[in-house]
């Protein structure tokens, strides 16, 4: 068992105990036992960690983060990325038992964190050299060039479901960009982030380019929304919380970029290869214990393999080793938090009293007394009004429809508010060309389910937010382009005819 240490917020630089000195329990969510505490921190420690950022922003005399070169912050963000690989079975114990997901998973998720430091560094190089890139114009008489030039001090909020890693997706780019940053990290799990920022004082990170500020929602992430040195909030998190935040950085016109909910189709047509596609759409939904932004949540079924296949895909679910996430081999542990089972087992009942039918898992497993742990779960019968169909349940449950032709497959996969992702199934290329031209959605996997990588954009439409993460987009996301434009001729403007003229 990793020893859980006890930290305080990072401001400044410094181990900071907050001002109100109030604290959060951190509880395993497979045993549902307090292992440690968070320090809660508030509006009055944002405070001090915005003008830690701010500082940090424009020192004086070159020294700062925001006009040094880009392999300058370079050196920091691969120093980053080799203490996580250095320290990353214990980082991901500790992942493991904040959330509750697979050790074998948490394992993964670090040596995604350490790439994407590592991918954000040979971006802020490159950086170096595409500055002053030269625009043609069609006059002459002029020259122009851009600059792409760091927002500022950025605010990011990240949830709970990928804690290190989706606060690396925001923290690597916005760094790399010369960005200096304050790190809201959820409630939930934030044990991974307060280690970085133990990984950035033991690689000298300058004093107050990352701070990192733990504490609840309304109390440390409003006040961080709401401050008007913030210039851009990056959130990750639910379409409510989303949509507040965008309300509240409308008052001061302030950027924001929104990765949000989903309840993304997975389209199968009847020419797969059975063993194949349903080991994938149960990675597509039952991964990460089901609480990912991108699952695959919906299952739309050619109706001619629909009852052969559910049958060999409720077999394989039942297989699932469902355990504690620290032991050998297990595949699926339990949701994060008391709050979340609830809401989840009740929008299984919810699903059962409109007339859906479960086709297996449905509840806590019998063999887990303790713990949120929910079954892998799967609903038919399901009719697009039903609540299940719509609205993001992020836990272990897939619901499927049928159809009979391509049409009416879009038809169902775009019958949503979201928009995050969908795949789409089917040994002809073509088919698979249009339904990914049709669906309404910013990532598209064909023949797979999930796959994700830090060099390609990652980010949603229609109420999945907007804004791209990863990629050259995800640098893009805290960088303002400047143009500078020139006028280079020896003769007048010629405009306003001189008065001596007249
Ligand atoms: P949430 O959206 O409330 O929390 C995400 C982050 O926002 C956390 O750091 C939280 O502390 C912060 N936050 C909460 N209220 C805030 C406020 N008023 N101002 C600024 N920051 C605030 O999500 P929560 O409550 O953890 O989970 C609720 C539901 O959201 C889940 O059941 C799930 O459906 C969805 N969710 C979706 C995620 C995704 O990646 N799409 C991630 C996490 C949750
Ligand atoms: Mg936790």
């Amino acid at each position: 068992m990793a020893i859980v240490p006890s930290r305080r917020l990072y401001i400044n630089g410094e181990w900071t105990e907050p001002i109100r000195k109030n604290r959060i329990p951190i509880i395993n969510p497979a045993t549902e036992q307090i292992i440690g505490h968070i320090p809660a921190g508030t509006s009055e420690d944002v405070e001090l960690a915005v003008e830690a950022a701010r500082k940090a922003l424009s020192r004086n005399k070159g020294g700062d983060w925001s006009r040094a070169s880009g392999a300058f912050r370079a050196k920091y963000l691969r120093a980053i990325a080799s203490k996580i690989t250095e320290r990353k079975s214990e980082l991901a114990k500790l992942e493991a038992l904040d959330c509750g997901k697979p050790l074998d998973e948490a394992a993964w998720d670090m040596d995604d964190v350490a790439g994407c430091f590592e991918y954000y560094a040979d971006l802020a190089e490159a950086l170096d050299v595409k500055q002053k890139a030269p625009i043609s114009l069609p006059m002459q008489q002029f020259k122009c060039h851009i600059l792409k030039e760091p927002i500022g001090v950025v605010g990011l909020i990240t949830p709970w479901n990928y804690p290190l890693l989706m606060a690396t997706w925001k923290v690597a780019p916005a760094l790399a960009a010369g960005c200096t940053a304050i790190l809201k990290p959820s409630e939930l799990a934030s044990m991974t982030c307060l280690e970085l920022a133990a990984v950035c004082q033991e690689v000298g990170l300058p004093p107050g380019v990352l701070n990192i500020v733990t504490g609840l929602g309304p109390e440390a992430g409003a006040p961080l929304a709401s401050h008007p040195h913030v210039d851009k909030i990056a959130f990750t998190g639910s379409t409510a919380t989303g949509s507040m935040i965008m309300s509240t950085v409308a008052q001061l016109v302030k950027p924001c970029s929104l990765e949000l909910g989903g309840k993304s189709p997975i389209v199968i047509f009847e020419d797969v290869d059975l063993d194949k596609t349903a080991e994938w759409t149960l990675f597509g939904c039952f991964w990460t214990n089901g609480q990912i932004c991108s699952a695959t949540s919906r299952l739309i079924i050619h109706e001619s393999i629909a009852s052969k296949f559910l049958e060999k895909l409720a077999n394989w679910a039942k297989s699932i080793k469902i355990a504690d996430p620290m032991e050998e081999g297990c595949r699926l542990g339990p949701v994060v938090s008391e709050g979340q089972y609830n809401k989840v087992l009740k929008f299984i009942s919810t699903a059962k009293s409109e007339g859906a039918t479960v086709l297996c898992g449905g509840g806590r497993p019998q063999h887990l007394k303790k713990g949120f742990f929910i079954e892998p779960t799967i609903i038919t019968d399901v009719d697009t009004s039903m609540q299940i169909w719509r609205d993001e349940v992020f836990g272990p449950v897939l619901c499927v429809k049928t159809f009979t032709d391509e049409d009416e497959a879009i038809e169902l996969a775009n019958d949503t508010r979201y928009g995050l992702a969908g795949a789409v199934f089917s040994k002809d290329l073509d088919r698979c060309e249009r339904v990914s031209k049709a669906l309404q959605a910013g990532i598209v996997w064909v023949n797979c389910s999930q796959p994700t990588f830090t060099q390609a954009p990652w980010g949603g439409t229609k109420r999945s937010g907007f804004g791209r993460e990863l990629g050259e987009w995800g640098l893009d996301n805290y960088l303002s382009v400047k143009q500078v434009t020139e006028y280079t001729s020896d003769d007048q403007w010629g405009w306003y005819p001189s008065p001596s003229k007249l």
